[in-house]
């Protein structure tokens, strides 16, 4: 690949932190868990952080613990990454999806209080490529009408929208450390929330419902523990949490250097006819996350394997969930349904965005599609 679609950024002081914690006896949930938590809690400005082993877990327990029952009906997004509206699934209830504003991508927040329904009971909403949703909004129409509200963040660490970061007006906000995301341990995701009701049945239920752990262990020596409710197994280990703590370091840093990679590429793309770009809110802090462009629907296939070709990554995120076999099995979904999204599933691809990624790539990017287009 002359440019890949994603990089690492992952060095020595994530190497040294792993060493520590081998050097340890404690190699699953304790003390660099706790300290991770606490770190990204002070970012976020939340009071309470859970780490996890994935965003589709944090979904998953949230909506366990905020007691979502089978039969509940959850609002979403067709236009996320498939996870979202699985965790819907898992915690038994239904998706029901609203379709996207055409000129973000984001949820349509006046198209939600046309979807609730008597078994409504919760919001979910997604924070696409790194640009919030309008979350003082979502939060009255959930006030008006009772339900819940959990932010998907996976893409979201570092954004605000009207001074508001996630978790701030919702019940809890999850985020991704997947392989691609903006801090990574390979696999790993969190909760967080200002309850610290909430964070206390997340943490029980992250570890099968335990009562006590092998940390508490490690700290009191062993005592009996109780099952007190039925639990999962998504506990951060704290080798996951050494990885990411050094990350944290640079989040600023990595988020200015996508913030130019933006800017970059945004100038660059006005000498190519054809190309749009979801709109950037202002009011907002976008987290910068993934660098999607939208080229004419019929054009798009083609233009990743022209890319890919030339040794330039894309992807496509994402193709809308509802038409995924799944969704239209399981909610009875076909093409139509969601017309802005659809649209947005056809004509979009993602561009190599990567903090390592060095300025000049851009333009080897650009030039490539440039000559894929003609
Ligand atoms: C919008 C969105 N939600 C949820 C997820 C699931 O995250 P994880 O892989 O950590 O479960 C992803 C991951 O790519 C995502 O992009």
């Amino acid at each position: 690949m002359v440019v890949p679609f994603f990089l690492h950024d992952l060095g020595q002081a994530e190497l040294d932190a792993i060493a520590a914690v081998f050097a340890g006896p404690m190699l699953t949930t304790g003390e660099t868990v706790d300290l991770f938590e606490s770190r990204f809690a002070g970012y976020l400005g939340c009071r309470h952080v859970v780490g996890l082993t994935s965003c589709t877990g944090a979904l998953h327990l949230a909506m366990l613990a905020l007691g979502i029952r089978p039969g509940d009906e959850v609002i979403t997004t067709p236009m996320t990454f498939a996870a979202t509206a699985t965790a819907i699934l898992e915690a038994g209830a239904k998706p029901v999806f609203v379709d996207v504003d055409q000129h973000t991508g984001l949820i349509d927040v006046d198209r939600i209080e046309a979807a609730i329904t008597q078994r409504t009971r919760m919001i979910l909403p997604v924070h696409l490529y790194g640009q919030m949703c309008d979350m003082r909004a979502i939060r009255s129409i959930a006030g008006r009408h009772g339900l819940r509200v959990v932010e998907d963040a996976a893409h979201c660490i570092e954004g605000t929208r009207d001074g508001v970061r996630p978790g701030e007006l919702s019940d809890a906000a999850c985020f991704s450390f997947y392989a691609t995301k903006n801090i990574t341990c390979g696999e790993g995701g969190a909760l967080a929330t200002n309850s610290a009701e909430l964070a206390a049945k997340v943490r029980l239920l992250r570890l099968h419902g335990m009562t006590k752990t092998a940390s508490d262990r490690a700290r009191e020596g062993y005592a009996h523990w109780d099952l007190a409710v039925l639990g999962w197994k998504y506990n951060m280990d704290n080798i996951q949490a050494a990885m990411l703590l050094p990350q944290m370091d640079r989040l600023e840093a990595n988020w200015h250097k996508r913030s130019q990679l933006a800017q970059h590429y945004e100038e660059m793309l006005t000498s190519i006819r054809g190309i749009a770009r979801p709109r950037t809110v202002t009011a907002a802090r976008h987290a910068w996350h993934l660098f999607p462009i939208w080229v004419a629907a019929e054009r798009r296939d083609e233009l990743i394997s022209r890319l890919q070709a030339k040794g330039i990554g894309a992807v496509v995120n994402y193709r809308p969930v509802h038409l995924l076999t799944l969704f239209r099995q399981e909610c009875g979904h076909r093409e139509g349904d969601f017309p802005h999204a659809e649209r947005i599933g056809a004509c979009t691809l993602s561009l190599p965005f990567y903090p390592r990624m060095p300025l000049d790539h851009v333009d080897q990017v650009i030039k490539a599609l440039q000559d894929s287009l003609v």
